[in-house]
């Protein structure tokens, strides 16, 4: 009889969590989801001024960090300010397929609508059937798709605008 894995547990981000997550960032680049080039060293830092520990959540098993997610204002306007998005969402390669990424959404839901906001967005490309897949199924909709919009892999591929209320 399988033993059933403990659920992740989620967390606010902190500072000293820059490290762990840049290192959980390089290892799980891919062109599945990355825009940007691998990164080469010297690596920047996790955190600045424009990525503040308070926009992250992380996930960790067995006390290991082994996820987070971004959740930040869509745009700096305060027209703008009751959307927010997710602009960053990873799982470590060996912890995928426990329910991590899906408890990351959850909490980045519960998160958003604790902070005031109605609506929450994201961009996925169109090629990412496992983030595509998880979002579907955590309530987002596609609202909009901007055709071949990156070149990434040899190949152009659609970017996929999503959206739900909270
Ligand atoms: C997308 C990602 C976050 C999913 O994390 P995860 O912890 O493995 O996801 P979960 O175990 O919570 O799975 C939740 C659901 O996602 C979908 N899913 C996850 N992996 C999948 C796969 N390989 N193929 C198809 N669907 C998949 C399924 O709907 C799954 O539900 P199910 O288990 O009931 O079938 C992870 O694959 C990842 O880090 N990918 C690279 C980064 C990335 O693509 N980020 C999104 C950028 S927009």
């Amino acid at each position: 009889m399988s033993v059933p894995h403990q659920p992740p547990r989620i967390r606010a981000a902190l500072p000293d969590d820059a490290e762990e997550l840049s290192r959980l960032d390089r290892l799980t680049w891919s062109p599945l989801h990355a825009v940007t080039p691998p990164p080469q060293p010297q690596y920047r830092p996790f955190f600045d001024e424009r990525h503040v520990p308070d926009d992250y959540l992380v996930a960790e098993l067995d006390r290991r960090v082994v996820g987070y997610i971004c959740l930040a204002f869509a745009t700096p306007l305060a027209s703008n300010a009751h959307v927010r998005q997710i602009q960053g969402l990873a799982v470590a390669d060996e912890a995928r397929g426990r329910g991590v990424g899906r408890a990351l959404i959850r909490a980045a839901v519960e998160e958003a609508r604790r902070r005031g906001a109605r609506r929450l967005t994201l961009r996925v490309l169109g090629h990412n059937t496992p983030a595509r897949k998880l979002y579907e199924s955590e309530g987002f909709v596609v609202e909009g798709v901007l055709p071949e919009e990156f070149f990434v892999g040899g190949a152009y591929v659609d970017d996929v605008f999503m959206g739900r209320s909270v």
